[in-house]
């Protein structure tokens, strides 16, 4: 099994922690190593081979030092000279898996999850395998706890009638409006899709052609340009920019009849914004999280990020205040998921 890490996002929903130089994903949210290392420490050791690392040009660096660090020898560090979203990403990876070995199978990851249960997800990884290895395109589905509008929504059906312990998928949704969610929730049976797969190079490879030959295409032509220097392979940019943005959800796993679903139940969480930190931080009494040197009295359900001041909070409450060197951001608990508006607005796209 080779893992494939998706790591080129830009996490602006984190700012100013997470910035375009040094976005989240190489950070030490969640522990004490950075996201993309903790995604690689837990995986299988006696299963997991050597890594493929999706990433921006930029940040090619920090990836190596990063891989050396714990000590991972990557099979490809793969370049984007910037994003075209997962799918391009995961083709780009999966013809180069494919030329070390079509039926190899992939464990694609993104570098940005938490994860509190490491056996259960390795259980369910190896649970997962079977179905790979016959053809399948496996998801790992999550219990939905909130009628979310950023994520997939799958439906399944019982296992028995799909090899190992999968079950088929009879509908995936990828992202719906806050109605529909609100309605696949409450009719029950739907999983969130946790945003990991698991296929074999060739089996991905084919359902692409199928529902995106664009996308195919593209990267079929870019892979035979690629640039190799000793760490790095970069993906040439004069084809890229050809490619469709989009994802591999929109591309492939809405549209395939190839999909296989796995259930994992591991404190699974996408570490998108500070309502995600907030919710994995443990809180003191009044349910504040406190990430730092921070004084809070009679205030409640806040987060607090400090790397060098002492931040002191008198009397408020749901407010998220996150403070570095040379930023100070304090918004509303209830606003995070707009932080990313308030980045686009400080960069003058908006
Ligand atoms: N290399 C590379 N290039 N990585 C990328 C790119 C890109 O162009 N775009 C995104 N990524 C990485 C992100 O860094 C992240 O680790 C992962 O791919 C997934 O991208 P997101 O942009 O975070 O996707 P999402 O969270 O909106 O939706 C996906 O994950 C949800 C669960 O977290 C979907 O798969 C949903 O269906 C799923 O529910
Ligand atoms: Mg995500």
């Amino acid at each position: 099994m080779i893992p494939v890490i998706l790591s080129g996002g830009n996490g602006s929903r984190l700012w100013p922690l997470s910035r375009q130089a040094y976005p989240k994903q190489f950070l030490p949210l969640v522990g004490e190593q950075s996201m993309l290392q903790e995604t690689l420490c837990r995986l299988p050791v006696d299963d997991a081979e050597s890594p493929v690392v999706v990433a921006n040009d930029e940040h090619r660096f920090i990836v190596k030092e990063q891989l050396e660090a714990i000590g991972r020898q990557p099979l490809s560090i793969l370049l984007e000279p910037f994003g075209r979203n997962t799918a391009p990403a995961v083709a780009m990876a999966a013809i180069e898996v494919a030329r070390k070995d079509p039926k190899a199978i992939m464990l694609v990851l993104p570098a940005d999850h938490a994860i509190e249960n490491v056996e259960a997800f390795q259980r369910a990884v190896a649970q997962g395998q079977e179905a790979a290895r016959s053809g399948g395109l496996v998801l790992f589905g999550i219990t939905p706890t909130r009628p979310e509008t950023g994520y997939g929504y799958i439906a399944a059906g019982q296992s028995g009638e799909a090899p190992g312990a999968a079950r088929p998928v009879s509908r995936f949704i990828e992202k719906p409006d806050a109605e529909k969610a609100a309605a696949l929730l409450s009719a029950g049976g739907y999983y969130w899709n946790s945003g990991m797969f698991m296929f074999r190079a060739d089996s991905y490879l084919a359902e692409l052609k199928k529902h995106s030959p664009d996308i195919y295409d593209t990267c079929l032509l870019a892979a035979r340009s690629l640039e190799r220097d000793m760490d790095f392979t970069r993906i040439p940019a004069e084809i890229f920019e050809h490619c469709p943005d989009d994802s591999i959800d929109y591309a492939v796993m809405e549209k395939t009849s190839k999909a296989l679903l796995v259930p994992m139940d591991a404190g699974w969480s996408d570490v998108g914004s500070w309502s995600t930190i907030w919710d994995v931080t443990d809180k003191d009494e009044n349910a504040n999280a406190i990430l730092g040197d921070a004084c809070l009295e009679d205030s409640n359900n806040c987060l607090v990020y400090t790397s060098d001041k002492l931040v002191a909070m008198l009397g408020v409450k749901d407010l998220v205040v996150v403070d570095t060197k040379d930023a100070l951001m304090v918004a509303h608990k209830d606003k995070v998921q707009d932080v990313k508006k308030l980045v686009k607005r400080l960069n003058g796209d908006q």
